[in-house]
């Protein structure tokens, strides 16, 4: 199960950044093109949400099963940089990121036929997006 669940978490990551990558060019576009933000707007940022999403759930369940996630967890492992990056820096940091692109994406289903709707994608996706790049385990993926 576990090598299954990490290949899965592996693959699902391309889909995240992709995702979110494109929700966020596209909130920028509608944002600086004046555009009043439509409910085909608000399905076209369901690709940043849904895949981050599911990535949540099973990066939760890899944290039980990894011997690199809560398994490894002790005073040793904190003060070794990779250790630590999968046990507690990762997953905080990307379930932060995930919290604010929820925030971002809720926001703007509430602002329907305004303009604003692209800037709470913009502003949340984007921030979202910079947190999941900076604490990707880039020593390991997309391999090496
Ligand atoms: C939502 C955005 C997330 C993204 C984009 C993401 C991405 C990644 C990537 C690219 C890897 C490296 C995979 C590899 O080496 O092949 C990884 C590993 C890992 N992630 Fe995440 N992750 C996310 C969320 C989470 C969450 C919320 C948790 C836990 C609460 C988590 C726990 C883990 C663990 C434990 C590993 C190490 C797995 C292993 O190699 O044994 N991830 N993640």
């Amino acid at each position: 199960m576990y090598t299954g669940l990490q290949h899965l978490h592996s693959y699902i990551a391309y889909l995240v950044l992709l995702g979110l990558i494109i929700s966020f060019l596209a909130a920028l576009a509608g944002l600086f093109g004046n555009r009043t933000f439509s409910d085909k707007d608000r399905k076209l940022s369901l690709l940043g949400l849904i895949p981050v999403h599911l990535q949540w759930v099973i990066g939760v369940i890899l944290y039980f099963v990894s011997p690199r996630g809560l398994p490894n967890f002790s005073g040793e492992a904190m003060g070794d940089s990779v250790a630590r990056l999968y046990m507690l820096e990762h997953p905080l940091t990307m379930i932060i990121a995930v919290v604010l692109i929820t925030i971002g994406y809720s926001r703007a289903k509430r602002m329907l036929g305004k303009n604003a709707g692209f800037k709470s994608i913009a502003i949340f996706y984007g921030i979202g997006l910079a947190l999941i790049l900076l604490r990707i385990p880039w020593i390991s993926w997309p391999g090496n």
